[in-house]
C-alpha cells in the first residue's frame, strides 16, 4: 500500500486517522503501527530523454512533456513522497466481543476510509457471538478485498475476490454462518482490506465484466458455496 505522508498534502492525499496521532503530529504508541513501519522508496524509477508526466490537480489531468525525466537529478527536497506501509505490519485489535471495523482502521483521506483485517484472535468470551453483526452503511459504500485466508467458511468469495457492498443495503453473516461460529476456533487468518467511501461508487464497464452477478444471492440458504 502506498501513501502520500506529508502533513502538506493532508487535504489530498491518505494519511494515518487524527485519533492516532499526538498533538506534535507524532503516532501514538496504542497507534496500531508506528513510524518504523513506514518505507521509503529503496531507488527511484529513473530514465532517459523526453518523458510525459501527467499531473493531477482539482480533478483536472494535465499532460506534460519534459525533456529530460524528472528523477534525473542529485538530490531531492520536499515535503511530498512515495512510502509504502505493509499490511503485515499492522498489528490487529482484538476483543471478549465483536470489535468494530473503526478499529481495524489504518489510513484516511478525503472521503475514504481504509482498514485492515488481520489475523487475529476473535471474540473469546464464552458468551461472545464470534461474528460481525449485520449492518447497513447509510453514509458509506464498502469495498472489500480478500488478499489471504481461509474464506471457505463463507459463500461468494475466495481469495483474491473482491467485494462492493452499496451503502444502505443490508448485509452480514450468511445463513448458517451463526450456527457454524459456536464450535469454530476464535480465531481467524483473514487477511483482507475494506474501503469505505463517502461518496457513492459507479461501476465502470471493465468493473461490469467481472462482476459475479451470483454473489447477492450467496446469502440464500440453498445456494451452492
Ligand atoms: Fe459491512
Amino acid at each position: 500500500m502506498t501513501t502520500r505522508c506529508s502533513r502538506a498534502a493532508r487535504s489530498t492525499a491518505s494519511d494515518s486517522p487524527d485519533r492516532y496521532r499526538a498533538r506534535n503530529g507524532q503516532l501514538l504508541e496504542s497507534a496500531p503501527y508506528s513510524e518504523r513501519d513506514v518505507r521509503g522508496p529503496v531507488e527511484l524509477e529513473s530514465g532517459e530523454g523526453p518523458t510525459e508526466v501527467w499531473m493531477k490537480r482539482a480533478g483536472r489531468v494535465t499532460r506534460y512533456c519534459l525533456d529530460q525525466h524528472p528523477f534525473d537529478v542529485v538530490g531531492w527536497d520536499g515535503t511530498v513522497y512515495p512510502c509504502a506501509l505493509s499490511v503485515h505490519d499492522f498489528e490487529p485489535r482484538a476483543g471478549r466481543f465483536h470489535v468494530p471495523p473503526p478499529t481495524h482502521q489504518v489510513l484516511q483521506a478525503p472521503n475514504l476510509v481504509i482498514c485492515n483485517f488481520v489475523p487475529r484472535k476473535i471474540d473469546w468470551d464464552p458468551e461472545a457471538v464470534a461474528l460481525p453483526y449485520h449492518h447497513s452503511n447509510l453514509d458509506s459504500d464498502e469495498v472489500m478485498y480478500y488478499a489471504g485466508g481461509n474464506y471457505s467458511a463463507r459463500r461468494g468469495i475466495q481469495e483474491g475476490s473482491i467485494t462492493l457492498h452499496v451503502g444502505g443495503v443490508p448485509h452480514g453473516p450468511q445463513p448458517g454462518a451463526l450456527e457454524a461460529s459456536r464450535e469454530a476456533p476464535r480465531e481467524t487468518d483473514e487477511l483482507a482490506v475494506m474501503i469505505d467511501t463517502f461518496r457513492p461508487l459507479h461501476r465502470t464497464t471493465t468493473a461490469r465484466q467481472v462482476l459475479d452477478s451470483r454473489y447477492p444471492y450467496s446469502w440464500h440458504r440453498e445456494s451452492p458455496r
